[in-house]
C-alpha cells in the first residue's frame, strides 16, 4: 500500500542489509571492551538503531533523546528544545549517538555539544545517511551509512509529515503527495 506512494527506491532493502553489516563490523572493532551507550535520537533512529545493534558485539547501553531545533531568530542561531532527556548519566562513558539522517547538522551539534558539557568521555556519531550538501555548520559523522544527494526522502525512520517511518527502505515520494 505505502508502495504506491513512492516515485524511486533511494536505498533498498538489501543495501541497508548490506551497509548495517558493514556498519557493525567497524563498531564492533572500535569499542571492542569499552561499554559505550548507545544514544538513539527519536523518532527517526527506531528502525536503524534497532537493527544495528542486534549485530554489534560488545557490551553497549542503550538511552534515547527527542530533541527538536528551531533556527534563525536575528542571530540566527539554532535553539534546540529537549522534548525528552536522557535518563543516564553520560559523565565519563563513551557515547555513540545513533541518527537517521544528517543535514544541516544543527540539531547534532547542538546535543554534542550537550553531552561533552555533561561530562562524556567521548561522542560519536553513527547515521543511516548523510547529506554533506546540506550541511550548515562543520560536523562529519564517524560512521555513515551511504551519501545522498540534497534530496528529501522517506522510510526506514524518515517521515513526511508524521509518517512512512514503517517503510522498510528509503525512497522518494511522488510529487502529488505534497499537493
Ligand atoms: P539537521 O541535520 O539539524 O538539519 O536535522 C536533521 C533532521 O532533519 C533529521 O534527524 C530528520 O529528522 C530531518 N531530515 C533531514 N532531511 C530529511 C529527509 O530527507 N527526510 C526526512 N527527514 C529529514
Ligand atoms: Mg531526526
Amino acid at each position: 500500500m505505502l508502495d504506491r506512494d513512492i516515485e524511486k527506491v533511494v536505498v533498498s532493502k538489501d543495501e541497508i542489509e548490506d551497509i548495517l553489516l558493514r556498519l557493525s563490523k567497524e563498531l564492533t572493532e572500535d569499542y571492542a571492551g569499552k561499554t559505550p551507550i548507545m544514544v538513539g535520537l527519536l523518532k527517526g533512529c527506531i528502525p536503524f538503531m534497532s537493527d544495528l545493534m542486534k549485530k554489534l558485539d560488545f557490551h553497549l547501553e542503550v538511552g534515547y533523546m527527542d530533541v527538536s531545533s528551531y533556527y534563525g531568530g536575528l542571530s540566527g542561531d539554532v535553539d534546540v528544545k529537549i522534548e525528552t532527556d536522557l535518563n543516564m548519566s553520560v559523565k565519563d562513558r563513551h557515547v555513540l549517538i545513533a541518527e537517521d539522517i544528517v543535514d544541516s547538522g544543527r540539531t547534532l551539534t547542538a546535543v554534542i555539544r550537550l553531552l561533552k558539557h555533561r561530562g562524556a568521555k567521548d561522542v560519536k556519531v553513527v547515521t543511516l545517511l548523510d547529506k554533506p550538501e546540506g550541511r550548515k555548520v562543520d560536523l562529519k559523522p564517524e560512521y555513515i551509512g551511504v551519501t545522498i544527494p540534497k534530496v528529501f526522502v522517506v522510510g526506514y525512520g524518515l517521515d513526511y509529515d508524521g509518517r512512512y517511518r514503517n517503510l522498510p527502505y528509503v525512497g522518494l515520494l511522488k510529487p502529488e503527495i505534497y499537493s
